[in-house]
């Protein structure tokens, strides 16, 4: 969460700063702000709300903020609310911070600095950086020195941006536990937390380690780790790879709802080679056959969507290949005291990689050294903490995803998941060559029954209509369609506010039955699979008490509208991966009624896409 930008150049750096935040905002949108060293001093502008607002600030005095070194944030609040005086940069004499993640022990440093006559105008806990290191400076008065006297002091996860007026020439930057990328160009350096916000101006990255400390000017950068200088390469990325741009759709949401087929297909193809559907490609987790063909248990940590995806793969993992799988919210297992058994595979399912309450579950179950621990991030974002911590990558191919709400990282993710059942199942011969060949040839149906299901979008808008005024939804499925319904519930409810359940079907008449009456609309995920039968007699349930059923089924199941049921039929699709394509039409309903209800569809309230903290 909150997204930091810094830049160090000979042009002017506050329109580059500004771009960035704007690329960034995805991580936070509380509010945002900047300062530029410029004549000897430091400019700041600070607003509440989005970049637009701190961008129209900015254009009444321009010629202010033009400087050639200068820090800016986009912020989601979590110590003291959205307001101008707790928006960052955070000032302290002639120092200025930013700041990402959270300092735990804030309340006794800023007892200490209290005591020695520091006042604070804000109540977040960036300002005790501030005045940490401009107390330090008394002492040394090198900026990179008093950074690295304070570091040791805070507790917690951060990534820090610090300029000082008297080293007008140089930007420190610190990372521990936060995502920063210090972007390379020529003459000129740049600090983001996601390299997504400096692609206008560089494609050339370093990335820093845990627990780094950097100092950078226009021509170099000098990184250290435990006070001794350091080298990090420099990785060129393919900025075309990172197309952050809307194009013709209204939203991110909807063109990354639209990218699904493509990007599925990508993922697919690290391990299936379309000219031969009827084996593994040989080089897919090769060389981590071995590792796999050790494991006797899975267990799946994660949060939010990520988590439905691990959802789906238990049933995957358990049916396919008769493995054992745990699938568990990562929050609550760090804080249980988890048995961690011997030969388990960690899977940690993650879309930016960064997120702090799976990252904690990952370091924990490491803590408990049990035998034979394998770790593996399934992850969009190859640079991130998670990748660095595990011992196995399978990245997702979904590409940038800007939308807070989650699509094409869930659909890559269950891709990969499936693929990875596959892998495991064939290295420890728990799947035999009949069903793998079609399995394989029912994933490369995949991307060609996505895209189908894209043409739905009208019928699925119309339906939407239905839900524009209504204050509460339930969404029921079974088996596979079970994590759908959960996560159609929370795609509803986290970009149109409505209050959304998810339920497995069987469960209704054990509470939430209750519930249904004429004005309580019930989404249901029902294919013509195993389940269909018993699913359709809870929806008689619900029906008979004038529930209005609103239907995602296959017209195999010969199901037909009537009154109080609405149906949009959905490409047809073998039961096993009917979960992918499913999710379609729940991300199009929730899109459609979000538009309809005029809320912030990429950007809903009090959320941000990177959650860096717990
Ligand atoms: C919802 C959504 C979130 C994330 C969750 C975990 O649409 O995107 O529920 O899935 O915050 O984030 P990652 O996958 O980055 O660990």
């Amino acid at each position: 969460m909150c997204g930091i930008v810094g830049a160090v150049a000979e042009r002017n750096i506050a329109n580059i700063l500004l771009e960035g935040l704007k690329r960034l905002e995805y991580r936070g949108y509380d509010s945002a702000g900047l300062t530029v060293i410029r004549d000897g001093e430091l400019h700041r502008e600070r607003q509440v709300g989005k970049v637009q607002a701190l961008v129209d600030a900015v254009e009444v005095n321009p010629e202010f903020f033009n400087g050639h070194i200068g820090i800016a944030h986009t912020r989601w609040a979590t110590h003291g609310e959205p307001a101008q005086r707790n928006a960052h940069p955070h000032v302290s004499g002639k120092i200025a911070v930013v700041h990402n993640g959270i300092v735990e022990n804030y309340a006794e440093l800023k007892e200490d600095l209290l005591a020695k006559g520091y006042e604070f105008t804000s109540q977040t806990d960036t300002e005790v950086v501030a005045h940490l290191i401009h107390d330090a400076y008394k002492q040394t008065p090198d900026l990179m020195e008093a950074v690295r006297t304070v570091t040791p002091l805070l507790q917690g996860a951060f990534a820090l941006g610090i300029v000082h007026v008297d080293s007008p020439d140089e930007l420190i930057t610190v990372r521990l536990g936060s995502p920063l990328v210090i972007g390379v160009g020529i003459g000129e350096n740049f600090i983001a937390s996601d390299q997504l916000a400096l692609l206008p101006v560089t494609n050339r990255f370093m990335y820093l380690e845990e627990g780094d400390i950097a100092r950078i000017t226009r021509d170099s950068i000098q990184v250290y780790a435990d006070g001794i200088e350091v080298k990090r390469s420099v990785n060129e990325i393919d900025a075309s790879q990172h197309n952050a741009d809307k194009g013709e759709f209204k939203h991110y949401m909807l063109k990354e709802i639209y990218e699904q087929p493509d990007a599925v297909a990508r993922t697919l193809e690290m391990a299936i080679d379309s000219s031969n559907t009827s084996s593994l490609r040989k080089d897919f987790l090769q060389c981590n056959e071995a590792q796999l063909a050790g494991i006797r248990h899975i267990q799946v940590l994660a949060c939010g969507t990520s988590y439905h995806a691990g959802m789906v793969a238990k049933y995957w993992f358990e049916n396919l290949t008769r493995l054992p799988c745990s699938v568990e919210i990562a929050s609550e297992f760090r804080y249980r005291n988890p048995v961690v058994v011997d030969n388990s595979l960690i899977i940690c399912i993650s879309q930016s990689g960064e997120t702090a309450d799976t990252l904690s579950a990952l370091r924990d179950t490491q803590k408990q050294k049990p035998t034979g621990l394998v770790s593996l991030a399934l992850c969009n974002v190859p640079t991130s903490s998670l990748v660095r911590e595990t011992d196995i990558f399978l990245p997702t191919h979904a590409g940038p995803e800007i939308g807070v709400a989650s699509t094409k990282a869930f659909t890559t993710q269950l891709a990969a998941l499936m693929l990875l059942v596959l892998k495991i199942g064939v290295t420890q011969d728990r799947i035999d060559e009949q069903r793998l060949t079609t399995l394989l040839g029912e994933l490369h149906k995949l991307p060609g029954q996505l895209y189908a299901s894209l043409h739905l979008d009208a019928s699925i808008k119309k339906m939407s209509e239905h839900f524009e005024e209504k204050r509460s939804c339930l969404f029921l499925g079974r088996g596979l369609q079970f994590p759908i319904a959960l996560e159609g519930a929370l795609k509803l409810k986290e970009i149109s506010y409505i209050h959304a359940e998810g339920y497995a079907a069987g469960e209704l008449k054990h509470g939430p039955l209750a519930l249904v009456d004429k004005d309580m609309p019930i989404v249901v995920l029902a294919p013509k699979d195993s389940m269909f039968d018993k699913l359709k007699a809870n929806m008689q349930e619900v029906h008979a008490r004038h529930g209005e059923l609103f239907v995602f089924a296959s017209e195999e199941s010969k199901m037909v509208a009537e009154e109080r049921m609405h149906i949009v039929y959905v490409p047809e699709v073998c039961e096993i991966l009917a979960p992918i394509v499913y999710s379609v039409p729940v991300q199009l309903l929730s899109y459609h009624v979000a538009v309809m209800r005029g809320t912030d569809v990429d950007q809903p309230r009090n959320l941000a896409k990177s959650v860096t903290v717990e």
